[in-house]
């Protein structure tokens, strides 16, 4: 039999309000491998990364508590999992530098993500933006995970990761494992009011995780459906997906039969979703009210799971440092 735990490592970053795509693509996942015993979960803040976008510090500070009871709000157990704050730990800076120091200029550019993060902040494209992917890796193989459950749009940085890991082994020795995404099939769920993008944390196109009923039927009734080619819409597909994820069984069955029969009413499909979303977060949305009540506690929480976390990360630090030569 095999005794060993398999290690799980994720993070989301505290800017803006996380949303039913961080719920589906990375959360949920989360939720069901922390549950397994044989697993020992790392789930973090990043709040270094949230630096290499505009941020103001006061909100910063005020996002991380709300992160950290929205964490706990959904159900991240600090008994069962290594619940934590990546800037109290500094061991993920130091690693960051070190892998910045074998990452050719070359594959950061390559990265979309920053791409598409530089047009956005065409004023403020900061060295640190540039390396937000070695500082991910660093949050990643300080734990030498087997599994990074994360949604579609982080296989890039997952991939350049693993790269590092090889390049690392090939010539320090065996020191990291190579971890994969855990889903089998990566998710992408889509903005509301642009389909063929994805929901992202800023914008109107986004259903938040915080949205008041009112507010989640009144976004899904302005979700773009419209088709430019025939066919099923992205839309149209878009919140089919949500419907199979947040529906119950009945509802699945009776839209896919209206869809199949070409009678398929939006309104009615976005009344019933609308419902199901808000229903489904209700039970989060008290539970994250009561829990920013005593924001001591959650600094408490992220100060002893930041404990725990560094007690791995030093000794992996210390082992990388003995094979690259520091010390
Ligand atoms: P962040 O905060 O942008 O996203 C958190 C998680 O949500 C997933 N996600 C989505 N999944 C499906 N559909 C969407 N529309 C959607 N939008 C976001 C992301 O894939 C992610 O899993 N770089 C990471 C943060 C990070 C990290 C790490 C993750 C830093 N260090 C180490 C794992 C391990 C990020 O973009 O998070």
């Amino acid at each position: 039999m095999n005794n060993k735990k398999q290690i799980i490592v994720s993070g989301t970053r505290p800017s803006g309000k996380l949303h039913i795509g961080n719920y589906l693509g990375a959360f949920r996942q989360w939720l069901e491998l922390q549950d397994d015993p044989d697993n020992k979960c790392f789930y973090l803040i990043v709040d270094l990364h949230a630096l290499t976008t505009p941020f103001e510090s006061k909100i910063l500070r005020h996002s991380i508590l709300d992160f950290a009871a929205t964490f706990l709000a959904l159900g991240i157990d600090p008994n069962k999992s290594v619940f934590f704050l990546q800037s109290h730990v500094l061991e993920h800076s130091t690693l960051a530098w070190i892998f910045n120091c074998f990452t050719p200029m070359g594959e950061l550019e390559r990265m979309t993500e920053f791409k598409d993060k530089s047009k956005l902040n065409a004023a403020n494209i900061n060295a640190g933006l540039f390396c937000y992917p070695t500082l991910m890796a660093s949050d990643i193989l300080l734990y030498k995970p087997t599994f990074v459950p994360v949604g579609e749009d982080q296989t890039q940085h997952l991939e350049l990761t693993r790269n590092l890991a090889r390049k690392f082994n090939n010539k320090f020795g065996k020191t990291f494992p190579e971890p994969k995404n855990y889903a089998l099939k990566s998710l992408r769920v889509k903005s509301l009011s642009d389909p063929t993008k994805k929901m992202s944390k800023t914008g109107d196109e986004a259903l938040l995780l915080d949205d008041s009923p009112t507010e989640i039927h009144r976004k899904l009734k302005k979700a773009v459906t419209a088709t430019t080619s025939g066919g099923k819409s992205p839309g149209e597909e878009n919140l089919m997906f949500l419907l199979t994820h947040f529906g119950t069984p009945a509802d699945v069955v009776y839209f896919i039969e209206e869809q199949n029969k070409g009678t398929l009413k939006f309104s009615e499909l976005k009344e019933t979703l609308a419902k199901r979303i808000a229903d489904y977060f209700a039970e989060f949305r008290e539970k994250k009210k009561e829990l920013l009540s005593r924001p001591e506690e959650l600094a408490e929480s992220l100060g002893e799971g930041s404990r725990k976390a560094r007690e791995v990360a030093s000794r992996t630090l210390l082992e990388i440092k003995e094979k690259i030569g520091l010390l």
